[in-house]
């Protein structure tokens, strides 16, 4: 875990080892400081030696300001390293999350994946700061001051030697309880991200449902249950605190007792026992950054763990070795293709699918919901890869092109589709950073996205809101196929994109497809016969197999399921008409 965090410190190097120089350095002239005040007391109050008390004296300044030094220099260092490491850790996770397939998206949920990118880091951000400060610090500090007291008086020392181990074992105990705890807190907190994503993402449907209350008691649940965990987790890391206190005034009221009687029979004189004081607070104060340090490494360590299952996850679609550049036509084939996702691996989606489609070919695919569509077309691009058999795009196997070429020669029109915050010029030329304003135009023509826009005073410079909200759900449908016509493929896939379109324009925008770009193959998707009745052949699936494929004609004629589906619309449009 350490090493794979550790990659994100790069440039952040330097500031990261300098941190426990500097640090060791302020220690160095802070354990300086009871030593000289003995020597003050002893040699110069004592003796009234004023030379001695001068000279001391300024070096006990000079150490003063040098440790005060060392410790901002530190300190700043310490900051600079641990955002910069935060910062690229975040980086690296954001690039990781970019390489991800469909499939990777599946395994970690989209709120999973933020608490990760957020929170995670921040408390691994808080760690690493903290023991860059503390942990180098704080044992030297720990071993001078023993040192110091051993020397002075070994039988003073013991004390420290029966106390040490008690603080140590109630420490651990402690670590061992709470820790499960935590790791219920993160996986509750994304869970929480999960609610208010939801629900801000789908605030009209919960209006339009007026189910506001039940998303509020949804809601704090959760956030109770993170009450609850915390409140349990704290209660717990709250006895960190008496624990600590009384080992201090122990140790305090042991040390100021058995010096007082060292004193008074002349083992140690009164500047020792001044410095001995002076070393016991220190040991104690660093004893209590210490567990602190612990506490802090308890809870980001689930932080640590499930960042590095983010970093460590292989994206499952990757560049073949010497992949294909060019795909020679659009044509697809599909042989014996069963698909299943990754988190219900027992259901078949698909099951031994067969087909082939010749370039420039129109081919529909209906089939009641659930039944595989999206699954099916989602393989072409290699969205998802196929669990058992090949697909075959330009007589190659998808698997040995490269993703970028594939993917810019197979243009999907996603069934779960969005728009970004931005003007409708930026939004199309996502589908192509290059296309001129002139190629944008012909492509909204074809889209029947043309006329609409036209209509809007800011026409190609009208700001879509995020998530497209400010335009209908057929104008927001066309605006993504216009955007994938952009990229001018060879395989156009519309998945349900016209299903909010009126039947007139739906019907326009084949017939544009038909004249203006003959030679692209094109699947659509829909759920209206009257979307697929004039491509050259329609797929009908039906629980992820293949129930008949064949032309309208073929299908009304021998298809009990495609006359059906048939008679019920035409009724159904009879009657609205
Ligand atoms: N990401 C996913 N993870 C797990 N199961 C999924 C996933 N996407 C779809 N499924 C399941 O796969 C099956 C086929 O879904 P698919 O989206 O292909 O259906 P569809 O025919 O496109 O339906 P619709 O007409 O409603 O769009 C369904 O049973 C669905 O529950
Ligand atoms: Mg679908």
């Amino acid at each position: 875990m350490i090493k794979t965090l550790a990659k994100s410190i790069r440039e952040y190097k330097k500031h990261t080892i300098l941190t426990p120089i500097f640090m060791v350095f302020e220690v160095g002239f802070e354990i300086a400081i009871p030593f000289l005040l003995s020597i003050l007391i002893d040699q110069g109050i004592t003796n009234k030696d004023y030379n001695t008390i001068i000279i001391v004296g300024i070096c006990l300044v000079v150490a003063a300001f040098l440790a005060l030094l060392f410790g901002r220099l530190g300190g700043r260092t310490a900051a600079v390293a641990a955002s910069g490491f935060a910062k690229n850790l975040r980086e690296d996770m954001y690039n990781k999350v970019q390489d991800f397939s469909f499939l990777n998206i599946d395994k970690f949920s989209t709120s999973s994946i933020v608490t990760r990118l957020t929170s995670d880091v921040s408390n691994i951000q808080m760690a690493f700061m903290m023991i860059i400060r503390g942990a180098i610090r704080s044992p030297i500090t720990i071993i001078f001051a023993l040192i110091m007291t051993f020397t002075i008086n070994p039988k003073i020392g013991l004390i420290y030697l029966v106390v040490t181990p008690i603080l140590g074992g109630s420490l651990i105990l402690l670590a061992k309880y709470v820790h499960p705890i935590f790791k219920k807190v993160f996986n509750t907190i994304d869970k929480l991200n999960r609610v208010v994503q939801e629900n801000v993402n789908a605030i009209r449907v919960v209006k339009s449902f007026v189910t506001e209350e039940r998303e509020i008691k949804k809601f704090n649940k959760v956030s109770d249950d993170i009450y609850d965990y915390f409140s349990k987790a704290e209660k717990v890391m709250a006895f960190n605190g008496p624990i600590m206190q009384i080992t201090i005034y122990t140790c305090l009221t042991l040390i100021s007792w058995f010096g007082a009687h060292f004193v008074v029979s002349g083992e140690i004189t009164t500047g020792e026992l001044t410095s001995l004081i002076t070393y016991v607070m220190q040991l104690l104060m660093n004893l209590m950054m210490l567990s602190m340090i612990f506490v802090m490494i308890i809870i980001s360590l689930e932080s640590g763990r499930r960042i590095v299952e983010l970093l460590e996850e292989v994206p499952d679609i990757h560049n073949p070795e010497n992949p294909i550049m060019k795909v020679e036509n659009g044509s697809i084939e599909f042989k014996n293709v069963s698909f299943s996702y990754v988190n219900n691996k027992e259901k078949e989606v698909l099951k031994n699918i067969d087909f082939k489609i010749n370039t420039g070919e129109t081919v529909g695919i209906i089939g009641g919901t659930g039944d595989g569509k999206s699954s099916l077309v989602n393989l072409i691009p290699r969205l998802y890869d196929t669990t058992e058999g090949e697909v075959l795009v330009g007589n190659k196997n998808v698997k040995d092109y490269d993703i970028k070429v594939l993917r810019d020669q197979v243009s999907m029109v996603l069934q779960k589709n969005t728009l970004f915050s931005g003007t409708i010029k930026e939004n199309l030329r996502w589908g192509n950073i290059d296309a001129t304003d002139e190629e944008i135009i012909k492509a909204c023509k074809l889209a029947q996205a043309d006329e609409f826009i036209e209509k809007f005073p800011d026409k190609y410079d009208t700001y879509i809101e995020q998530g497209g909200n400010n335009v209908s759900g057929g104008q927001k449908q066309r605006l993504c196929i216009a955007r994938a016509l952009l990229k001018k493929p060879q395989i156009l896939i519309l998945d349900d994109s016209t299903s909010a379109v009126d039947t007139k324009t739906d019907s326009l925008i084949r017939k544009a497809f038909a004249e203006e770009i003959p030679n692209t193959t094109k699947i659509i998707i829909a759920q209206r016969i009257s979307s697929v009745q004039d491509s050259d052949k329609i797929i009908i699936l039906n629980n992820g197999k293949i129930e008949a494929i064949g032309s309208h004609e073929e299908l009304l004629k021998n298809n009990k399921i495609y006359q059906e589906v048939y008679n019920s619309q035409m009724k159904g449009s009879e009657e609205n008409a």
